[in-house]
């Protein structure tokens, strides 16, 4: 490998043109270094780390599950997200043609492309979400949720009607008029509500805290229990680290594209996976301690934000408050990750069709809505009966974009610059010690790892 890095760094002064070249011809929109970092770590920060891991650390093993995402993380995530945003700041192109860019090979335009396609898929059904999270934080803080009510009933025929569809366009809506400014619009919306999100999470957190009973909450979030963990927990935890890092579907490509060539990666990436890890940490801290006050079963999946925490905060005292709050947490993380996600197949548009910033954004915002339409529609409402192999239209675009897309796009990055990249080096710009390292991860342990989840998640093999 030594010869080799060798080349890659002698090569570097010689492609030092070619990247002046790739500057002219790639995108001009930059972040500024601190608005960049807001940005990726708003789109790290979602309802992945807010709604999804704390019902898969209850279901998983608790504080041993979350050790495990830990590691995954640090050893296979934070290497595949210095991939992506190396591989967007070299191409400076869309998620598609940094990668031909870079390579002069079509054939990974085509890859890239799947990831694209993977980031409006999600964005389809990850808005309809974010809109629910939108009318809990209405209906909560307007103390209509009503005390001892069936809240399971109240979710199950809320999501059942149509309100869910003028929610979601509610979000698109909110997310185009952002994506609409570009990069720098991106910037300024995170950079506002970023620390806000901070904010609101520890306000909660301090409450929670003190509720009766919640220090068994917070034991079981982080006094570990290994003989909880399962084969299966491991892949989740791998396949949660990529989903919470936004990984696998050209976003933090596309984010990249946009950084300053003076940015170090190196210390970004850290950045945004100690946010991501943070928030996730707080979250933790909020949902484990309210379940536990209020014999909620941390465990019970999906439901545990929109049917167990609107009974516990119902029954808090001044339960509306934090629990509106709770949900304008949840719907600004949401935001700022759809925003990263609508930008993917926007900067896309741009570039393959030309087209103007606002014509891009448009165009794919409404599509993203009449795409996510069924979704909307088929968790128990006018279309419930769009059911296959006993999943809804929702269930499953989720499964083919998180389980099938996301990991192949994530195995993608990985051998694009662990081995068709030649100068990954030069633009990653890491001490000679650090890209020995990031290389052998990229090389030999995270596509490993990866196929393993992709095996694993896509049901092609279970053990
Ligand atoms: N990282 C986001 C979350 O944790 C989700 C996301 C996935 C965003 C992929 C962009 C791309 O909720």
């Amino acid at each position: 490998m030594d010869k080799e890095l060798h080349q890659q760094n002698g090569d570097g002064q010689v492609r030092q043109g070619d990247t002046a070249r790739q500057e002219d011809s790639g995108t001009a929109e930059r972040f500024s270094r601190s608005g960049f970092i807001f940005a990726a770590i708003g789109s790290s920060v979602g309802l992945g780390n807010m709604w999804k891991f704390p019902y898969i650390t209850g279901q998983y093993g608790g504080a041993a599950f979350f050790l495990l995402f830990t590691i995954c993380l640090l050893l296979i995530g934070l290497p595949v997200l210095m991939a992506e945003l190396t591989v967007g700041r070299g191409g400076r192109g869309s998620a598609s043609s940094s990668l031909v860019r870079l390579s002069g090979r079509k054939i990974w335009g085509g890859f890239g492309v799947l990831s694209i396609a993977g980031a409006f898929f999600i964005t389809s059904f990850y808005t309809v979400v974010a809109g629910w999270t939108l009318h809990y934080a209405v209906l909560t803080s307007a103390n209509a949720l009503g005390k001892g009510t069936d809240f399971a009933a109240t979710f199950f025929s809320f999501i059942g009607g149509w309100w869910p569809v003028a929610w979601q366009a509610a979000v698109m809506l909110i997310t185009g008029w952002i994506v609409v400014r570009g990069a720098s619009g991106i910037e300024k919306f995170n950079r506002i509500l970023i620390p806000a999100l901070l904010v609101i999470l520890i306000i909660i957190m301090i409450r929670v805290l003190q509720l009766p009973g919640a220090s068994e909450g917070v034991s079981f979030f982080l006094k570990p229990d290994f003989g909880k963990l399962t084969n299966e927990s491991l892949l989740v935890a791998l396949g949660h680290a990529f989903f919470s890092l936004s990984l696998g579907m050209g976003t933090m490509m596309t984010y990249g594209a946009y950084v300053d060539r003076r940015q170090s990666l190196g210390a970004a990436t850290l950045a945004v996976g100690g946010g991501d890890l943070m928030y996730a940490l707080l979250a933790g801290m909020i949902i484990f301690p309210t379940t536990f006050a209020f014999g909620i079963e941390p465990a019970q999946g999906p439901g545990l934000a929109f049917i167990g925490l609107p009974a516990a905060f119902s029954a808090m005292p001044l339960g509306w408050l934090f629990g509106g709050l709770f949900f304008v947490l949840l719907a600004i993380a949401a935001l700022t990750s759809v925003v990263s996600l609508l930008e993917v197949p926007v900067a896309y548009a741009m570039e393959r069709w030309r087209l103007s910033r606002s014509t891009a954004t448009v165009s794919t915002t409404v599509l993203c809505f009449l795409f996510g339409l069924p979704s909307a529609l088929s968790v128990g409402g006018a279309v419930g009966w769009l059911h296959w192999e006993g999943k809804s239209f929702f269930d499953w675009v989720d499964f083919i974009a998180s389980n099938i897309i996301l990991p192949l796009g994530g195995l993608m990055v990985t051998l694009f610059v662990g081995y068709a990249w030649k100068h990954a080096a030069q633009e990653a710009g890491l001490t000679a010690g650090w890209f020995r390292l990031w290389l052998f991860l990229l090389r030999y342990v995270a596509p490993v790892l990866i196929v393993l989840v992709f095996l694993h998640t896509s049901g092609i093999w279970s053990f």
